[in-house]
């Protein structure tokens, strides 16, 4: 039985940074984060939006579209956690008016978890054909000002429909796997930004994805020149393109490898580098901007994805595009999204960082800023209040 992606929408904030003035601020040569990173904009969250918010947004066009009749369970993915007990995803229950006959949790581990959630909700409808499942993973990456990793933070959150018989993407069983315990990357739960090795977590990041490269290979037989499109998880999107050469250099393809890159990775990384990292949703929205941006059509194509979370945990897997899947797809909306973003200056983006909301729990209202259908109006009995935008 085909089962996979029915469809897929995402979702990021309203404001951005172009990283042209963060580079002048900083005092950095600008082709460093450009050439150097592959990152050109940062998505910036104000205070009222959060992982609830936007993984909200990212699925309302879908059930907008489709209704939620059938959706049994929700798989919410992410590191950005609001709270140690309540699963974000029964936020997002409430606020889309899902069926009360659902199953709901929140999953964890870096930014590989989405690829578990996935993974499951295939599994839940095979089990019962005319259910369906809805995967939501949605985070903040948010480093320390003036680190090198400040260019790589971002903001979003994706949604996925998942039922039997998809009409954009099936999932192929077999997978490579690699788990391993790493500190390249973690947030203790005192800090709201992560502390990374840098350096050292691109190179396991590469040891993970060449792990779980051979064991793919073990059971599929397949090349890497066999997938039309190869989407990787992008903190930046150079790692993909060095992730891809990696493996062309396994395969003995060392010539044109560039020419490989940009014909099999390219269209995969346009939105991520106007975005930035957004974790637990980057690879998948990665496929998003694959689907809306392919040149040809890729009807029936095989196209492979690389699912990295520190810490660490690699997947390798595969699917395959349905044919017709362009006319399930919501291109116009993200790129009207990505389009109307209000550009900050670094003085407004530091103002929005250095923000500190009180810890108390007690009474809070939150400005309004640009936020898509929801917000996060206020907290008050430590219970966070979410709202609908009219
Ligand atoms: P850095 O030390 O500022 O950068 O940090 P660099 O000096 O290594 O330079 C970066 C690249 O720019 C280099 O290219 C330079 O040569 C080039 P490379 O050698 O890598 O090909 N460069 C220039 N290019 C053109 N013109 C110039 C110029 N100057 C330099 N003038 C680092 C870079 C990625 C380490 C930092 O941004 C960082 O710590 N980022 C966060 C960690 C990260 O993203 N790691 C990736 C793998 S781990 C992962 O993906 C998991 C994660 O998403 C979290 C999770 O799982 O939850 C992070």
């Amino acid at each position: 039985m085909n089962t996979g992606i029915e469809r897929i929408s995402f979702y990021t904030s309203r404001y951005a940074l172009d990283l042209k003035t963060l580079a002048e601020a900083r005092g950095v040569d600008w082709d460093k984060y450009r050439l150097g990173l592959g990152q050109e904009v940062m998505a910036v969250p104000p205070p009222d939006e959060d992982i609830v918010t936007m993984g909200a947004s990212a699925a309302k066009p879908i059930l907008d579209e489709l209704g939620c009749e059938g959706i049994d369970l929700l798989l919410f993915a992410t590191e950005s956690s609001i709270d140690q007990s309540k699963s974000a995803g029964l936020f997002v229950h409430g606020l889309l008016g899902l069926p009360s006959r659902c199953r709901v949790v929140e999953l964890k581990q870096a930014c590989y978890s989405a690829t578990l959630a996935l993974r499951m909700a295939c599994l839940s409808v095979a089990a019962n054909p005319r259910s369906k499942a809805l995967v939501i993973a949605a985070d903040v990456a948010r480093y320390e000002l003036r680190g090198p990793a400040e260019p790589t933070q971002g903001c979003g959150a994706v949604a996925m429909l998942v039922t039997a018989n998809p009409a954009i993407l099936a999932l192929d069983e077999a997978c490579g796997l690699h788990a391993q315990d790493v500190m390249d990357f973690w947030r203790p739960n005192y800090r709201d930004e992560a502390v990374v090795d840098g350096k050292a977590s691109t190179r396991i990041y590469l040891h993970s994805l060449q792990q779980a490269w051979q064991h793919y290979r073990e059971q599929t037989g397949r090349h890497l020149l066999d997938f039309s499109r190869c989407c990787y998880h992008s903190p930046f999107t150079n790692m993909a393109c060095k992730a891809h050469k990696t493996l062309l250099k396994e395969e003995g393809i060392e010539d044109k490898d560039e020419e490989h890159i940009e014909c099999q990775v390219g269209e995969s990384l346009r939105y991520n580098r106007i975005i930035g990292n957004t974790y637990s949703a980057s690879l998948y929205i990665c496929l998003a901007s694959l689907l809306d941006h392919a040149s040809d059509g890729l009807d029936n194509q095989a196209v492979s994805f690389f699912s990295y979370g520190s810490g660490c945990m690699g997947e390798f897997f595969s699917g395959r595009n349905i044919e017709g899947y362009r006319q399930a797809l919501y291109t116009a909306q993200h790129r009207d999204i990505i389009a109307h973003r209000t550009l900050l200056t670094v003085q407004q983006y530091e103002d929005i960082y250095n923000l500190t909301i009180p810890r108390d729990g007690w009474d809070y209202t939150f400005s309004q800023y640009r936020t898509g259908p929801y917000r996060l109006s206020g907290i008050s009995g430590h219970k966070r209040r979410y709202e609908a935008v009219s």
